[in-house]
């Protein structure tokens, strides 16, 4: 018997649309979605230095039906963004056209088990993927990036990556600037040598990450931008492997954060407003920012600050004195911690626009129960652990299983022993709300700037922290949680987690 959801299961699995009875096509096209689109992830090369072509990995998308403004394309080697309102139904089919295996996972997004673009769907060159969801999260900035085993770092690195804005008709009413007075700012760092990214030649890159030495806004280089002087919804992404930003205004001006990972902050939680924002790899913020509070032409800047590096570098600086930092520099790559320019802003001289009163979204009601889970983060020889164990593409232990349609307070402690290292860790297919983080462990130079507000679906945890999450699984199935720093992931810092009942493979 061929149910809609086998047959889905069965286009899933790679069998593709040709390979489909035409009675069971006829049934799909009967439940044709709002929206389908088509990623094709393919080699390209692009102008992003004068007078030279970047070699680059890069998504290209089509609208196949509904909506022709539900793709946006992106200025640089980006993804397109995908524009998609809430209760959509969207099919996306994804086109693997690389020299090596890739699936697509929507970070932070409520989809199906089948729909999350785990590992275990990767697509080999020449495959196709059909995803089918329909748009639960509210209102927000989301991710899309590759996730085959192994090789997520790599075709990150080269370009493979987009937003997923979805949008709500209720933002209107909350005050907020439309999308003609927003901007979106997705952040990477890469090494550039003859106007080509160099991925990995330094040994403690599997350590500390991939770090750059030269930041992209939007997959190019040199970003500036042109505001008028009024309040602009500006939307962060940091799309980095390993880079975590220490975001501040060059004014000294003070960051209004109105979203976190998943969504507008609640009225009761308010905007937070912090002399600078930590953001770690794949962690978004959204600001309200009124430019007219600065007088017409002022150019100001968006900034990475400094802050002491706590990985490797700081170690073996401390260890073989600071003389040494230059060498050890050409071994190790670009530090962690080391300020940067990310974006310039030129306030257009015009009549200044006054702010709306904003009206946040009211809280939601935390979930009952209280299901506990306790994983322990170590990094040792070189690989990550999570309660002492790697990533394995079925497995799924007792202290990884998390109830259905309840809450569970989940606690990650970042002191398994080995390398002290901060982790940027994630959990798929949930939203969840940070309850608690250890005090005094943070680095009293980014204390301030974490933003542990409303839901989330990545945190940064630093040496010797203990964070306590509260998170309440609506899909069933099995899914996945991971450090995501890149490199991390790669290495084996990832492991699956079930939502509900189910086998146990
Ligand atoms: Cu953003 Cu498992 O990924
Ligand atoms: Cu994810
Ligand atoms: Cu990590």
């Amino acid at each position: 018997m061929w149910t809609r959801r086998n047959v889905l299961q069965s286009l899933g699995a790679g069998a593709g649309l040709v390979a489909v009875p035409a009675p069971i096509r006829r049934a799909l096209a009967a439940a044709e979605p709002d929206l389908v689109l088509r990623l094709t992830a393919q080699r390209a090369e692009l102008p992003l230095w004068p007078g030279a072509k970047t070699a680059v990995l890069r998504y290209f998308g089509q609208v196949l039906h509904g909506r022709a403004d539900g793709l946006k394309p992106s200025p640089g080697y980006l993804g397109p963004t995908l524009e998609l309102r809430r209760g959509e139904r969207v099919r996306i089919e994804f086109r693997n056209r690389l020299a090596e295996p890739s699936i697509i996972h929507w970070h932070g997004m409520i989809v199906p088990e089948t729909a999350d673009g785990h590992p275990r769907f990767a697509v080999g060159p020449g495959g196709e993927y059909v995803y089918e969801f329909t748009v639960r999260n509210p209102a927000g900035t989301y991710l899309y990036h590759p996730h085959p085993h192994g090789r997520t770092g790599a075709q990150v690195y080269w370009g493979l990556a987009g937003l997923v804005i979805v949008r709500e008709a209720e933002e209107r009413a909350y005050g907020l600037p439309g999308p003609e007075h927003e901007l979106s700012l997705v952040i990477q760092d890469r090494r550039v040598d003859d106007d080509q990214f160099v991925l990995k030649r330094m040994m403690m890159d599997d350590m500390n990450g991939v770090l750059g030495d030269t930041v992209l806004v939007n997959g190019a280089p040199d970003a500036a931008f042109m505001v008028t002087p009024r309040p602009w919804r500006l939307r962060l992404a940091n799309v980095s492997n390993a880079r975590i930003y220490k975001l501040a205004w060059s004014d000294g001006r003070p960051l209004r954060v109105i979203a976190t990972d998943n969504g507008l902050l609640s009225a009761g939680e308010g905007v937070q407003t912090r002399p600078y924002v930590v953001l770690g790899p794949f962690e978004r913020v959204e600001l309200l920012e009124d430019f007219g509070e600065r007088r017409p032409g002022a150019e100001i800047t968006l900034l990475s600050g400094e802050f002491a590096d706590v990985g490797m570098m700081d170690m073996m600086g401390g260890m073989m004195g600071r003389g040494m930092g230059g060498m050890m520099s050409g071994m190790m790559g670009p530090a962690q911690g080391k300020e940067m320019t990310l974006a310039r802003f030129t306030v257009a001289a015009a009549a200044r626009t006054p702010r709306e009163t904003l009206r946040l979204p009211p809280s939601e009601a935390p979930p009952q129960g209280r299901h506990e889970l306790y994983t322990r983060l170590a990094f040792r020889h070189m690989q990550g652990f999570l309660n002492g164990r790697r990533f394995e593409m079925e497995a799924v232990a007792d202290d990884e299983r998390l109830p259905l349609g309840e809450g569970t307070v989940w606690t990650f402690a970042n002191d398994g022993g080995g390398m002290a290292m901060p982790h940027p860790m994630h959990i798929h297919g949930v939203r969840f709300r940070i309850l608690e983080r250890s005090r005094g462990d943070a680095p009293a130079d980014l204390r301030e700037g974490l933003v542990d507000a409303g839901f989330k679906d990545t945190f940064l945890i630093f040496p010797g922290e203990r964070v306590r999450v509260l998170v309440a699984p609506t899909e069933p199935g099995l899914f996945m949680y991971h450090c995501h720093n890149l490199e991390h992931e790669d290495g084996g810092m990832m492991r699956n987690c079930r939502f509900g009942t189910g086998p146990s493979a």
